[in-house]
């Protein structure tokens, strides 16, 4: 089983990226972080019918298409999803490798919130473009700032750790036993 993961987070000592590199830890099977930050902005007329889709498009486009599941790791900024992770699933809805594929949304946050609003955002992105949102694979993760260590890009709270394996085990099972539809 192939993973797939992208971050909305660009910025090195990320904690969502200590999130990211902790969940892939539980992945059994090859898994790969999409480079997103390379993406040109969204403009459909690089991506029409005659167009050629930018070299680091069509990179994101093959590394999700061989994916059998998708890990979406973000914080929040102002109650959204961050542009550069919008930007990316936006070059990814037309072209369609999300359909039907297995996804997990992790959000996490200094607050207590868990970056809440960016979570809901993403699944309700990722649900329309028909993929395939595992709710008990998803995770708001509060308060994230002593949970982590910056410097290893790992998580160390205990109690994190055991529900992102939770998690993370979670999105494997839906990739050998699909999932009913998610309700919005
Ligand atoms: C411009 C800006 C807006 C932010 N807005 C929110 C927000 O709406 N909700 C939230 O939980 N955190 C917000 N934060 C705090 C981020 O969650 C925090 O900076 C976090 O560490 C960023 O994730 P990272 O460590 O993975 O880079 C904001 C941070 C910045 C710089």
């Amino acid at each position: 089983m192939r993973l797939i993961a992208l971050s909305g987070s660009l910025r090195a000592r990320s904690s969502n990226g200590a999130v990211l590199r902790s969940a892939l830890g539980f992945w059994d099977g090859p898994a790969a972080t999409a480079d997103i930050g390379a993406l040109p902005h969204f403009n459909p007329d690089l991506d029409g019918e005659d167009a050629t889709p930018p070299a680091p498009v069509a990179a994101l486009r093959k590394a999700v298409a061989a994916a059998d599941a998708l890990l979406l790791v973000s914080p929040e900024y102002a109650h959204g999803v961050p542009g550069v992770l919008k930007n990316a699933l936006d070059w990814l809805v037309s072209s369609g490798e999300c359909v039907h594929k297995p996804v997990a949304v992790l959000t996490a946050s200094p607050f207590p919130t868990g970056g809440d609003h960016a979570n809901a955002q993403l699944r309700e992105t990722l649900r329309m473009m028909t993929g395939e949102v595992v709710t008990a694979a998803c995770r708001e993760v509060p308060a994230i700032g002593p949970k982590i260590d910056a410097a290893a890009e790992r998580v160390t709270d205990e109690p994190t750790l055991a529900d992102l394996a939770t998690a993370m085990a979670h999105l494997a099972a839906a990739v050998t036993v699909p999932s009913t539809p998610d309700p919005a």
